[in-house]
């Protein structure tokens, strides 16, 4: 069975990893599909979230890395798999993605939405907080994979 997971993923960081790793025990296969999102104004481009994420997972068959820019509801049926997967870190969390998943069930019935918590440690890590540290001249080792901090400090020219 696969998921997808969506998100921004601007960068990917060690929460996002932790809750593919924990996915990874209940689905066979998972499709990271990375969200245009302009409406974010993302730091790294479409493409360079994409190659990131690929590369942080090339030994991993299980994984695929898609981009996409249209609404995840249709992304679902192109890929023909039902099964969203979504973290929530912190109870805040709970009702953005309850109001995400009412509107996607509403144009896609047949999608279903998985939550998984990451570890306790990355409760409080978002991308946001990682690019505003790594942006600083701040240590981002225990957030990001050493591949995703390599690309932060050539992105902020540390
Ligand atoms: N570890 C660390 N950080 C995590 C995390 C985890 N396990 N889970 C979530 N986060 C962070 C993300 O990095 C992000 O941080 P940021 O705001 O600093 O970038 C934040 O928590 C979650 O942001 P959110 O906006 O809820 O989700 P997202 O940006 O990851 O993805 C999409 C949102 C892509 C799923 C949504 O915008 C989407 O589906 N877009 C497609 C268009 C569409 O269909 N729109 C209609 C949907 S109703």
């Amino acid at each position: 069975m696969k998921a997808i997971y969506p998100g921004t993923f601007d960068p990917i960081t060690l929460g996002h990893m932790d809750l593919i790793k924990r996915a990874l025990n209940i689905f066979d296969q998972i499709i990271i599909a990375v969200a245009e999102n302009k409406i974010k104004h993302p730091c790294f481009s479409l493409k360079e979230r994409v190659n990131l994420i690929k590369e942080v997972f090339a030994d991993d068959k299980r994984i695929d890395v898609i981009g996409f820019n249209g609404l995840l509801a249709n992304l679902v049926r192109q890929q023909n798999c039902n099964v969203v997967l979504r973290g929530l870190r912190v109870i805040s969390d709970f009702e953005h993605e309850f109001q995400l998943t009412n509107v996607n069930r509403a144009l896609n019935p047949e999608m279903e939405t998985v939550f998984l918590t990451p570890d306790e440690h990355f409760a409080s890590v978002s991308s946001k907080i990682i690019r505003e540290i790594a942006s600083l001249g701040g240590d981002v080792t225990q957030f990001v994979h050493p591949k995703v901090e390599k690309a932060l400090k050539k992105k902020f020219a540390i």
